[in-house]
């Protein structure tokens, strides 16, 4: 069972293959938590100490015994006004302006498979595999407040999921002001935390630091999940390594706002959580409402980050993602943006797409420019109308004829972006997010659509309904490319939700396109990685990952979002040289062998490839193809930090083991430099392996003991490939 409950100690006990989770509603009826760790036997209630702490306070019920506190005790759902005050999960305030609920365990149930949530995105079991649900009712009688505890349980990816459903059964409107959806305490230990921290066209650079007394806390106030901090943080014994050592992860499946939270407290204990942003946040809940939390995917590994990574990838890939692509190979596409970016004509594109198709690739991507007056960047988001005399033709013409060159058609849309200058703010500049009597932020010179209103999400629909029933695009890349920053609803009278109501909008509109499109393939896009989180995966299989197509930055990006996300749903193209952002020159080969992840491309003008270089390309083109199951369905081994190492080396195994391919960059070359020698992981111990490339044969324990050297560099940004097969 993965879910049990022990009448007599008010005992929950959570298992999966590898670990297991404990807490205890207790005499009080508080919800304390007791471990989250390696599997094991037991009950783990002798982990709670009580001691009298001064200004530590005690419930009332405690009555003398001042060694019972809230402030010091691990708790599974901690709420402000209790006596306990690090940080909570949840702020009430009634209607007379009082914070505060002390919530009380009422009652649970265990149920067979995976909880969904209503209008959210949420960790799914596939047929046949075990899962289990485990809800806790939690109730505050002066309020009328009822918390739901929603515990997911995927025993065979060691994988727990939380939310939590707040709903007000009282008389009497109440407002939540924080309302986060896990909490994991620790009584003791030393931690690291470790974030994902970036900015625009560069993402997801691993950030560990030393936790301290105080709190650490990351997050976006941005209205989407960002560029600036991922909403996936890990919790790590100071000394575990790759290989090694206890980790804890917590991933939010939401693409708004999010705090994450690590607070190291005055008793040295530790407490994580992870939540909607407070900011811009203040959710009305009249009478019988409910709001529901995101979820958030926990896992535990005593065996280092890449068991960690390992576990987070199995559940995306297989829990997460869904629909005809979860599993099928992506279409390997020629961009138009880095060819041709808003200047381009009809005949332009067909070039492009012949010469695409000359090497090899499957689909042809019209990015940005295509829609009436999109001459710049500064207008026409909204009307949603192809630009024939741009194109030359009507749009479903368009598509035909890159069609009838043998290649798929993707298109590029914007649909939550609204410019001034459009027919749509002319007629319904209402809908656009602008606080009333101020002067909106802009960015890119555009405004958001306001989601949360029905008549908005209705629109999208069918603009983008209308685009796909009328011509055969087969893949949406679907951009967002500004923060938000006025939250304002003409169609609400409560702003306090209406940055939370427009996620969940936003997720209608996909959920909507998704049902009724299931052979489209919608990638997922934000100015590059700036909503790169499980809340899109659920419906956009893939996240172009970085609007940085440089190979040598590229590497510190795929480094940090290896962490939590599954090579499979990493875009990356190879794009031209110099650089365009970072002005750098790069072998072609390394272009490749950096963005061989799960969905490829290419990004140029092929008209300015040499010879020799469109030779290159059609050869990467088949070799990816002959690997791409392997990136896409394979475990995924980091065998160097960028950061830290003078190289940067990974690696995929097929999951049986038969197949490995090791990729490998030396960015600097230098002077008579000692060699530098890879060394890989995964392989079948007791095997021989030969290279694809070079014929060499390898024994498996041999090279994962001491490693095997790369030649010599001949100049900077060398890259190597190396392609196992066991005999
Ligand atoms: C964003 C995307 C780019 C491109 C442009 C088009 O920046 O990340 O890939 O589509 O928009 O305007």
């Amino acid at each position: 069972m993965a879910v049990s409950f022990d009448e007599g100690t008010g005992i929950f006990t959570l298992s999966t293959k590898n670990t297991t989770y404990q807490m205890q509603a207790d005499g009080y009826g508080y919800l304390l938590h007791l471990y989250y760790g390696r599997k094991t036997r037991g009950v783990m209630d002798w982990g709670l100490t009580f001691a009298d702490r001064g200004f530590s306070g005690s419930p009332y019920d405690a009555g003398d015994d001042r060694t019972y506190s809230l402030d010091a005790l691990p708790q599974e759902f901690p709420t402000q006004g209790t006596g306990d005050y690090r940080s909570t999960l949840l702020v009430v305030r009634d209607s007379h302006g009082t914070y505060g609920a002390d919530l009380r365990y009422t009652g649970h149930e265990i149920t067979e498979g995976k909880y969904s949530l209503a209008g959210l995105p949420a960790v799914y079991a596939n047929p046949n595999e075990e899962s289990q649900t485990l809800t806790i009712t939690l109730k505050n009688e002066r309020l009328g407040l009822t918390v739901s505890l929603l515990y997911g349980v995927i025993p065979g990816k060691d994988i727990i999921t939380r939310s939590a459903i707040v709903r007000n059964d009282g008389q009497d409107p109440i407002t939540l002001h924080k309302l986060g959806s896990a909490c994991l305490d620790f009584t003791h230990g030393r931690f690291d935390v470790i974030t994902f921290c970036g900015r625009h066209t560069g993402e997801r650079q691993l950030n560990r630091q030393a936790l301290t007394h105080g709190v650490y806390s990351v997050g976006s106030r941005r209205g989407m999940s960002s560029h600036q901090y991922n909403p996936f943080v890990v919790l790590a014994d100071r000394d575990t390594s790759e290989t090694h050592g206890r980790c804890w992860g917590m991933q939010f499946v939401y693409s708004g706002g999010f705090f994450a939270e690590a607070e190291h407290d005055q008793y040295s204990q530790t407490r994580l959580t992870m939540g909607l942003a407070q900011e811009k946040f203040a959710y009305d809940l009249g009478a019988g409402e409910e709001v529901i939390a995101p979820e958030v995917i926990m896992s535990f590994s005593s065996e280092g980050l890449e068991k960690l990574s390992h576990n987070y990838h199995a559940c995306i890939r297989e829990n997460v993602c869904r629909g005809k692509f979860k599993h099928s190979p992506r279409p390997i596409v020629i961009n138009t943006w880095e060819a041709l970016y808003l200047e381009f004509s009809g005949k332009n594109i067909l070039d492009v797409a012949e010469s695409g198709k000359a090497l090899g690739v499957d689909m042809l991507v019209l990015d940005d420019g295509w829609f009436m007056n999109r001459n710049d960047d500064a207008r026409a988001l909204g009307d949603w109308t192809a630009d024939e005399g741009k194109l030359g033709c009507s749009l479903p013409e368009l598509v035909s004829r890159v069609n009838a060159l043998g290649l798929k058609f993707g298109l590029w849309v914007e649909p939550e972006m609204i410019s001034e200058e459009s027919n749509l703010f002319r007629k319904h500049p209402d809908w656009a997010m602008i606080v009333p009597h101020e002067r909106p932020v802009l960015g890119r010179n555009q405004l958001v659509l306001d989601l949360s209103n029905r008549e908005v999400r209705e629109y999208i629909y069918f603009a983008i309904s209308g685009l796909l029933s009328q011509s055969n695009i087969e893949y949406l890349k679907w951009d967002f490319n500004r923060s938000i920053a006025s939250v304002y609803s003409h169609a609400s009278d409560t702003q306090g939700r209406v940055l939370y109501d427009y996620v969940k909008g936003l997720y209608e509109i996909l959920e909507r396109l998704t049902r009724n499109y299931p052979d489209v393939l919608i990638e997922g896009c934000a100015g590059g990685g700036g909503r790169f989180d499980a809340g899109m995966l659920y419906y956009t299989p893939q996240i172009w990952c970085s609007d940085n197509t440089d190979a040598l930055d590229r590497l510190h990006i795929h480094y940090g979002t290896s962490f939590g996300y599954p090579a499979g749903v990493i875009a990356a193209h190879v794009s031209t040289c110099p650089n365009h952002q970072t002005g750098r020159i790069t072998p072609l080969r390394t272009r490749y062998v950096v963005s061989c992840y799960g969905a490829f491309g290419y990004e140029l003008n092929p008209f300015r490839l040499t010879d020799e270089e469109r030779r290159e390309i059609s050869t990467q083109i088949e070799e990816y193809r002959s690997d791409r199951e392997i990136i896409a369905e394979g475990l995924y081994y980091r065998l160097s930090s960028p950061q830290s190492d003078n190289y940067c080396a990974w690696e995929y195994v097929s999951p049986d083991g038969s197949k490995a391919l090791i990729n490998a960059v030396i960015p600097h070359n230098h002077g008579n430099a000692p060699v530098v020698y890879v060394t890989p992981r995964g392989l079948t111990p007791g095997s021989l392996y030969r290279d694809k490339w070079s014929g060499e044969i390898y024994p498996a324990d041999a090279l994962m003991d001491s490693g095997f050297p790369l030649k010599m560099p001949r100049g900077d940004y060398e890259s190597y490939t190396f392609r196992l097969d066991r005999l």
